[in-house]
């Protein structure tokens, strides 16, 4: 039985008269990546916001498998990179993940060790020393996926991290997911089936607040499949068995 690394129960967030969030239940295991899909309006921002910890859940519980027994606190345990990242542009990357890595607790020589760790990973070893205004989308988007990552989190939560991108960026993006996975665990938020599928064993479907599905991909796949033409055949099927054999 795979450990259980958060687990959120019945997690609701109103704003005002709004409930962009209403009651969500769902594990996520250790290891494993998971796509939070949903169109857009469908709670997964507000959802991974109260997961990061940014903002307080109107009902609702998260458990967090590591959360500090005294303060029941998991935010170090955890990297996010934001659906709209912000970056300093006239710092070079390296300097940003070196901040990045001191804001998150880490003393100057772990925090330097750490940002040249991460610069490798991401694969922005050429670029590092060069000015963030420069980076194409790709390169930011790892760039804040370096971010997320250097503090040595167990769990990181992405928002959207493809959803901007031009199809160069996108598979920059995807494979590096596809190379973090197991690393790492991985919660990430996407509008797109085929992303989901491409690197998640499981996935989370919000429709309007609610979740309309989740379980594994593999499962839910063999649970919808449908075929793709039926033919019946009247007499006379040898003809045709023997026209395409
Ligand atoms: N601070 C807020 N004030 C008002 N409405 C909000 C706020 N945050 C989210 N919403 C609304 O909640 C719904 C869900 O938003 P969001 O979590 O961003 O969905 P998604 O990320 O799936 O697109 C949307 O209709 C959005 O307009
Ligand atoms: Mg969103």
């Amino acid at each position: 039985m795979t450990e259980k690394l958060l687990s959120i129960h019945e997690l609701t967030k109103s704003i005002g008269s709004i409930t962009p969030v209403k009651g969500i239940s769902f594990d996520l295991k250790r290891g494993g990546c998971t796509a939070l899909l949903g169109p857009n309006g469908a709670g997964k921002t507000t959802t991974l916001r109260m997961l990061a910890g940014l903002i307080p859940p109107t009902r609702g519980e998260i458990k967090h498998g590591s959360a500090d027994k005294q303060t029941n606190d998991w935010r170090h345990r955890i990297g996010y990179l934001p659906q709209y990242p912000k970056f300093y542009s006239w710092m070079s990357g390296k300097e940003y993940l070196s901040f990045s890595a001191k804001l998150s607790g880490l003393s100057g020589q772990k925090a330097l060790q750490r940002s040249q760790e991460v610069i490798e990973m991401v694969g922005l070893q050429q670029a590092s020393k060069r000015r963030i205004s420069g980076y194409s989308g790709g390169m930011k988007q790892r760039l804040g996926i370096a971010q997320a990552l250097v503090h040595e989190p167990e769990l990181i939560m992405l928002d959207e991290p493809v959803s901007a991108l031009d199809p160069i960026g996108r598979r920059e993006v995807m494979d590096l997911l596809n190379r973090l996975r197991g690393e790492v665990t991985i919660l990430f938020s996407t509008h797109v089936l085929h992303d989901a599928e491409e690197i998640c064993d499981d996935m989370v479907l919000m429709v309007d607040g609610e979740i309309a599905e989740k379980g594994a991909l593999s499962e839910l796949r063999s649970k919808y499949r449908q075929p793709v033409l039926s033919i019946e055949v009247e007499p006379g099927e040898r003809e045709l068995a023997w026209l395409h054999g």
